[in-house]
């Protein structure tokens, strides 16, 4: 794989961003998600959402050659990892770990000492991989009222 590097998204990074949601929802989610579920969770997004959550500096990209590869949404002010996605193309080639080791790093410098996310049912492990316990199930809310088992994960940082 060709090298990435992580940076702080851009507004024109919007477009992208919004298709690597889409994609990794659809094609990485759907073994533990119903196609009805993985469906209207993949089209919830438009690239405006993105768009207000880059003006907030929420956002890191990872970029490699082609393009933006992976994304993290991270809230300074709830300690929320809201989001950790990765193109279905390039899993498991450490893009997730690194964007995951910024946004720790990031929320350590802004005297962050724990963060919390929903994990998805299919990525709960590789959370426990990195470090981060279970709290219990939870479920994400879809606005048709539909509902996404999830695990709340916690981790103490530093
Ligand atoms: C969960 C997710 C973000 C992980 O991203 P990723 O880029 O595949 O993660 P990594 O590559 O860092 O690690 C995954 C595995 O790849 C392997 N790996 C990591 N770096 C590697 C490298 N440089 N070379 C080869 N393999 C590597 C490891 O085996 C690792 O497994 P481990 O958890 O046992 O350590 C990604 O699978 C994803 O986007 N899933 C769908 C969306 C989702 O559910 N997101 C979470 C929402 S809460």
């Amino acid at each position: 794989m060709a090298k990435f590097r992580i940076r702080t998204a851009a507004l024109q990074d919007a477009e992208a961003i919004y298709r690597v949601h889409k994609q990794s929802i659809s094609r990485l989610c759907s073994g533990v998600y119903s196609p009805v579920q993985v469906d209207e969770w993949a089209e919830l997004r438009t690239p405006q959402h993105y768009e207000e959550l880059i003006n907030d500096g929420r956002v890191l990209v990872a970029k490699g050659p082609g393009g933006v590869v992976g994304f993290a949404v991270f809230s300074t002010e709830s300690g929320e990892l809201e989001a950790l996605y990765v193109h279905p193309e390039y899993v498991s080639h450490g893009i997730g770990s690194q964007l995951l080791a910024v946004v720790e790093s990031q929320a350590l410098n802004q005297g962050i000492s724990a963060i919390t996310l929903n994990a998805t049912l299919n990525s709960a492990a590789f959370y426990e991989r990195r470090g981060y316990s279970s709290l219990g199930p939870t479920t994400y809310r879809l606005p048709s009222g539909m509902e996404l088992p999830c695990v709340r994960m916690r981790r103490t940082l530093a």
